[in-house]
């Protein structure tokens, strides 16, 4: 008789090391209260984007922005922001010695025009080139916003043609620059980081793993599914779910979870971002199960962002079961409110306490 094989059943209970968020927004004042408890709840360390109004350009703004996100740490929560400046064609290259001096662990090129608060972009990237020689020399790394902002390339091709266009130039210029492309969307973006070498890298958020773009217009148009870069195809969603799932090291979390008041996106012009804090890690735990990987979410959420940016992995854990639970549909958000992402829809796992 032969021995039959029985399907191994996918855990229902799931420990790994405290993970970190390696791309996260905050904005800042009243909504601090609001969204750093939830980030400080499941990770150890976040990475904070410098898109504020007006951005982070200096070392002492980025400490002052560190000590007014600690105030909004719980008592008793060990959470750390790890700080970034937000590159400028101005940002001068002596700013990059005070920056890893008060603890700044990268820049942020966000392309002028390409996304939220990004105003103050990059117009011409070879006009920070001295920054970026001071910032390889440093060890600071730079997080690119990936888009080409052209009105005539098509929003679903911007990422891809950033590419071509940007990113492989300046791969070439700086061979030794740590890079993280960051909130990778496409095939095209996965297989270039998966080609570029030891110094490239890329966040891939949540949302771009369980969602197509779909789900923008699914039953209506749907605001809270809105951010940049846009949600892409099906096949694109499969290839970050690949590499996300792949076991390689250059494939890390990035939530770029990104609080707006939800009357700025149920809007005639609604802002781009979505809100994944409140539930990150059970999203990501959704899009891993339903890959059949959930031994591969400890690797991409705790230890591959800390080993890419030469930090200590965290020490502590976190568990999450599977169990059914409708998070709240909605916070309060300063005199606004704030929706997250599947605002009042069930998931599948849930963080213990
Ligand atoms: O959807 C997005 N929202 N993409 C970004 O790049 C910025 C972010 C924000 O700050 O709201
Ligand atoms: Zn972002």
């Amino acid at each position: 008789m032969s021995e039959s094989i029985a399907p191994k059943s996918p855990p229902d209970s799931l420990t790994i090391t405290r993970p970190d968020d390696w791309h996260l927004h905050v904005r800042d004042g009243e909504a601090l209260t609001t969204v750093v408890p939830h980030t400080a709840a499941q990770f150890g360390r976040a990475v904070i984007m410098p898109n504020l109004k007006p951005p982070v350009t200096t070392a002492a703004q980025a400490q002052a922005y560190r000590s007014r996100i600690a105030a909004a740490v719980p008592p008793g929560v060990a959470f750390e922001p790890l700080m970034t400046l937000y590159l400028t064609d101005m940002l001068p290259s002596d700013e990059i010695a005070r920056a890893k001096d008060a603890g700044v662990v990268a820049c942020k090129l966000y392309p002028a025009g390409a996304t939220t608060n990004s105003d103050a972009g990059v117009t011409d990237v070879r006009k920070t080139y001295r920054t970026l020689e001071a910032m390889q020399r440093a060890g600071l790394l730079l997080l690119v916003h990936g888009e080409v902002t052209s009105p005539d390339i098509d929003v679903f091709d911007r990422e891809a043609v950033f590419i071509e266009q940007q990113l492989i130039p300046l791969r070439r210029d700086f061979p030794e620059l740590k890079i993280v492309f960051e909130h990778i969307t496409t095939r095209e973006a996965a297989q270039y980081v998966h080609s570029a070498g030891p110094f490239t890298a890329a966040t891939i958020t949540a949302h771009h793993l369980l969602y197509n773009r779909n789900a923008l217009f699914l039953g209506g148009m749907r605001p809270h599914y809105y951010c940049l870069p846009v949600l892409k195809r099906e096949l694109h969603r499969q290839a970050l779910v690949d590499a996300a799932t792949s076991g390689v090291s250059r494939f890390f979390l990035g939530t770029d979870s990104a609080p707006h008041p939800a009357q700025l996106k149920e809007h005639a012009s609604g802002c781009a971002g979505c809100y994944t804090a409140h539930a990150a890690m059970e999203l990501y735990a959704q899009a891993f199960d339903a890959a059949g990987a959930l031994d591969k979410l400890e690797g991409f959420a705790s230890f591959f962002g800390a080993d890419f940016y030469g930090l200590p992995r965290n020490t502590g854990h976190i568990t999450m079961r599977r169990q059914s639970w409708t998070p709240p549909a909605s916070f309060a958000f300063g005199a606004a409110e704030l929706k997250p992402l599947a605002s009042g829809e069930a998931l599948q796992w849930q963080l213990q306490a």
